[in-house]
């Protein structure tokens, strides 16, 4: 990994990501592509790039001196639940492209699956690394595809493809959008802006969650793994905790004793989220990779509320 092309890169992940592989990798190295222009300079090479554009794609990746692909650009379950057709367009089609370019320009590769690619049928707790996936969101269907896609390129070209199955993932950065996980990033907002929160998922639905340098960190470690070790390549299931919205607000309270939570569940996300496993099992990346997790509930809601205090003191104090 020298030369690193990242699409998607204003999103959830991806403007964290960039942020740190330029630390690591060097500020040049990094290519940050997205459909969009920044709010403000990303710090380092930018250009606008539709995924589904698979020749502008080549070009940039091309022009970069690009070793390395990190496919992100996606849209999130909610999203894709609203625009079934638009998501298998856009998450399907910027797939094979990204790993079409990786495989003509002979890229390492990188792209995020999820733990929506699991469903009901799923085994809830526990869930292994290599069990049923039979999803019930376009969103899962995409993520599953993708997973087969990956593993397909890798078997059948060599290409190096890598992958994790992210939990939410929760982040003081980029507010996710779209997403069935969200509520427990939106949390934290509500709880410092108003001291209370309505959650659009159910008290006692579990849900696996990470917090965001956690996940930064699993994909610079996964792509640094010798492949020696690696007997999965693509989707490895990774986690750091599971909880449920009653528990999120307690730890909350630990910091702010007021806090109040209370429901107006959306039954769109609350179905998705009841379709997905309450807790999955990460041992394969712990023992292929030696994924490991930092950060636990109550760590993460420190530094969430400390750093949101800051950000949003400094985002009222710039209005
Ligand atoms: N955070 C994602 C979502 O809720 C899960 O991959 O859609």
């Amino acid at each position: 990994m020298k030369k690193i092309i990242v699409t998607g890169a204003l999103g959830q992940i991806g403007s964290e990501l960039i942020a740190k592989l330029r630390s690591e990798y060097g500020t040049d190295n990094v290519l940050a592509t997205d459909i969009r222009r920044p709010q403000s300079p990303t710090g380092g090479p930018f250009e606008i790039l539709d995924v589904t554009d698979a020749k502008r794609m080549h070009e940039l990746a091309k022009a970069f001196g690009a070793d390395t692909m990190m496919h992100m650009a996606a849209l999130l379950s909610a999203t894709a639940e609203e625009q079934p057709l638009f998501a298998w367009n856009l998450n399907m089609g910027g797939l094979v492209n990204a790993l079409e370019v990786s495989r003509e320009l002979n890229l390492q590769f990188f792209t995020p699956s999820s733990i929506g690619a699991f469903g009901p049928s799923t085994p809830k707790k526990g869930t292994p690394q290599d069990t049923l996936q039979r999803p019930t969101t376009m969103y899962g269907v995409n993520k599953v595809a993708g997973e087969l896609l990956c593993d397909y390129y890798f078997h059948k070209f060599g290409l190096d493809t890598r992958g994790v199955r992210f939990p939410g993932l929760i982040s003081n950065v980029a507010k996710p959008g779209g997403g069935t996980t969200d509520y427990a990033v939106d949390i934290y907002y509500k709880a410092i802006e108003e001291g209370k929160y309505t959650s659009y998922i159910a008290e006692g639905t579990y849900m696996d969650m990470m917090y965001m340098p956690d996940a930064l960190q699993a994909i610079v470690d996964l792509m640094e793994a010798d492949p020696a070790k690696l007997v999965h390549r693509n989707a490895f299931n990774v986690t750091a905790m599971s909880f449920e919205p009653s528990e999120i607000a307690a730890s909350i309270r630990k910091h702010i004793p007021t806090f109040e939570i209370d429901y107006a569940v959306d039954p769109v996300r609350q179905a998705i989220a009841e379709s997905w496993p309450d807790a999955i099992d990460a041992s394969a990346a712990m023992t292929e990779w030696g994924f490991k997790a930092e950060y636990d509930l109550d760590k993460m809601t420190e530094d969430m509320l400390a750093e949101l205090k800051v950000k949003l003191k400094r985002e009222s104090e710039a209005s």
